[in-house]
């Protein structure tokens, strides 16, 4: 696929995308935004691409959304624009394959945004953090309040974004905003593919499940994270490539006939089913079990297919 902004390189099961305008600090413009939306979905869909890194050519990571187009955007088109870049960020964070921001440089506005998408967040010892929109009167558009918050906690996302100040890499691990700094003369590109290959020799779906289930437990409250563990866990299980062949076919076996003993409907099948129930229950009670048993299967059928590595 052709990008104006950006480069993505495939090496040993990892994409490399670096954002490619250095002369502007990779800050993000339309044209940008479109290539990083376009470049998650290539590598998401590759087969051959097990994780992601992004970083920035040049001595920036990105320092924000273009300063230059926004003046000229009215607030309906900014608020078109923020909705893609939204987009495009959760399709970073939604990624089964896991995604480790690079951070080479300023991470700044839109930049520190997009880090805060990634999974993981490698700083190189020269990097600086920091969301200064409001030095130009306007929030961060793209998400960075939420997960500002989520990552470093209410007191100091909100001295962040009410100062705009900017913190270097080392006050940035220290707030956890970022995982790791690597030090002078170390490359943070190296870095972050030395992480991912450590991640890499897991279970695939064990890492994509990893990701499900934290991402949709940091947006419900407690009680519902565990049962979406539940769920998480069940949909691993049954999609485990690493279970043996054996045990997938029979897992399917189940599922198959199962599912065409509810479609069918007949009381009988919820007896084969369930042969306690089905002799000792009522023909009502029978029925709902298997009305149950039809949403749960066509539950599992569907979120067998959701998770596309
Ligand atoms: N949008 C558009 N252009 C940007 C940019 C941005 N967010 N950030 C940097 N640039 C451009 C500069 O205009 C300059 O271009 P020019 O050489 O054509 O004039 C080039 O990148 C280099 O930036 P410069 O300011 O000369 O580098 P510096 O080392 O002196 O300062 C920063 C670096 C990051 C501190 C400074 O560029 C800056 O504050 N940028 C804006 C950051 C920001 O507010 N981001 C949030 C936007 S919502």
């Amino acid at each position: 696929m052709a990008y104006h902004f950006l480069t993505l390189e495939v090496a040993d099961r990892v994409a490399t995308i670096t954002v490619n305008r250095p002369d502007k600090l990779n800050a993000l413009n339309d044209a940008t935004v479109a290539d990083l939306g376009k470049a998650i979905e290539e590598v998401r869909a590759n087969g051959a691409v097990a994780g992601i890194i992004l970083t920035g050519a040049g001595r920036a990571f990105v320092a924000g959304a273009d300063i230059s187009e926004l003046r000229a955007k009215s607030a309906t088109d900014a608020y078109t624009l923020a909705r893609r870049g939204q987009e495009v960020f959760r399709r970073f964070e939604t990624s089964p394959k896991p995604v480790i921001a690079a951070v080479n440089g300023f991470a700044l506005g839109g930049g520190c945004e997009l880090a805060m998408a990634c999974h993981i967040r490698i700083a190189s010892e020269s990097a600086k953090f920091g969301q200064p929109e409001v030095k130009l009167g306007v929030i961060p558009g793209y998400g960075g309040t939420q997960r500002l918050t989520r990552l470093v906690g209410r007191g100091r996302a909100l001295q962040l974004l009410l100062t705009g100040e900017m913190v270097d890499a080392q006050e940035a691990y220290r707030i956890g905003l970022v995982n790791r700094v690597v030090a002078a003369g170390e490359s943070v590109v190296d870095a972050a593919r030395a992480m991912l290959q450590q991640m890499l020799a897991n279970g695939p779906l064990a890492l994509a499940q990893c990701i499900d289930v934290v991402n949709r437990g940091a947006d419900v409250a407690i009680e519902s994270a565990g049962i979406t563990l539940l769920k998480g866990d069940l949909t691993g299980i049954l999609k485990a490539r690493t279970l043996s062949r054996a045990v997938m076919r029979n897992i399917r076996q189940n599922l198959f006939f199962a599912f065409i003993y509810n479609a069918l409907g007949v009381p009988v099948a919820a007896g084969a089913l369930y042969p306690i129930f089905g002799i000792l229950l009522s023909p009502i009670i029978a029925a709902a079990a298997m009305a149950l048993s039809s949403v749960s299967v066509v539950g599992n059928a569907l979120r067998l297919r959701r998770v596309n590595l």
